[in-house]
């Protein structure tokens, strides 16, 4: 491909192939890399996502230029999405420096409000052929540096979604249905049947957030029914950094970061394999 794609075609393939294509969150080299040459190893095509907070810490600049070398080095569909971000202002930067696809979440605020501020973004993405996702309902628990407690958490009205829709224009809608961010206390309970009514509602592809610690089946049967993104972050960051603890206690002097770094690398990339397989992206280029 050659160069950093926003997600339209690939989501819209997804949409029309009946798989999901998965977003990893993405903190620096060394997670880049684990994702683009496992991704490329199995045929799939991958988001890379940079919360507010990846952003500040890796430098937009370092990450766009990574991104780039990857997407030489390798014959599958890769994008960079700036994932939750709340500031219009930063959004816009942040597309003049390479992303080209961009979260806007303004699930936080009231039904209008959330329509006139994602609408502005869509306005200026498009006119640079970068995609815009937005989030519609909200989510439970932890992401980035952001705490919504669970009996704030709101599902998505479907009919909402499709006014939602409309009136933004976006290509692609994050729904609430009962996943949360982060780690679940029971068993999570997915509303499929909402699921099915905003697919039948709604044609722009679905993005199923906090996919973590849910278990395969219902995001197979998530995708099923017409989610074609999937977000995961804290099932990557759980297996590297318990074997980089692993690494220091086995080896109490280490102090090289290319050795200390590679068994989280490989722990990481088994699950990054799995997911991709939970999607059933493999394959397709
Ligand atoms: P998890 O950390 O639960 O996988 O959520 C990730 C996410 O939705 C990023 O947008």
């Amino acid at each position: 491909m050659n160069r950093i794609l926003s997600t339209k075609e690939m989501l819209l393939k997804a949409q029309r192939d009946g798989y999901a294509v998965p977003a990893f969150n993405i903190h620096n080299l060394e997670t880049v890399q684990v994702v683009v040459e496992t991704a490329a190893e199995m045929g799939s095509p991958v988001i890379l996502a940079g919360t507010p907070s990846t952003i500040k810490y890796a430098g937009a600049d370092y990450l766009v230029s990574i991104a780039e070398v990857a997407a030489k080095k390798y014959n599958i569909p890769i994008a960079i999405h700036l994932d939750h971000f709340e500031d219009v202002e930063q959004i816009k930067k942040y597309i003049d420096a390479g992303f080209k696809s961009a979260m806007i979440d303004a699930s936080h605020l009231n039904f209008e409000e959330n329509i006139k501020i994602v609408k502005s973004v869509v306005d200026y993405a498009h006119m640079f052929d970068t995609t815009v996702e937005a989030e519609l309902g909200q989510l439970g628990g932890i992401e980035d540096d952001k705490v919504v407690d669970d009996k704030d958490a709101l599902y998505t009205n479907p009919k909402s979604a499709k006014e939602f829709v409309e009136r933004t224009n976006i290509d692609s809608l994050a729904v609430a249905i009962g996943t949360a961010h982060g780690l679940y206390k029971g068993e999570p309970k997915l509303d499929f049947d909402r699921l099915k009514e905003i697919r039948q509602l709604v044609e722009v592809p679905l993005v199923l957030h906090g996919a973590s610690d849910v278990p395969d089946e219902l995001v197979k049967k998530a995708i099923s029914f017409g989610i074609c993104k999937v977000n995961v972050a804290t099932d990557l960051k759980i297996p590297f950094s318990d074997a980089v603890k692993k690494y220091f206690i086995e080896h109490p002097d280490a102090n090289d970061p290319r050795k200390y770094m590679t068994p989280g690398k490989s722990a990481m990339k088994e699950i990054v394999k799995h997911k991709i397989e939970v999607c059933g992206s493999n394959n397709r280029y």
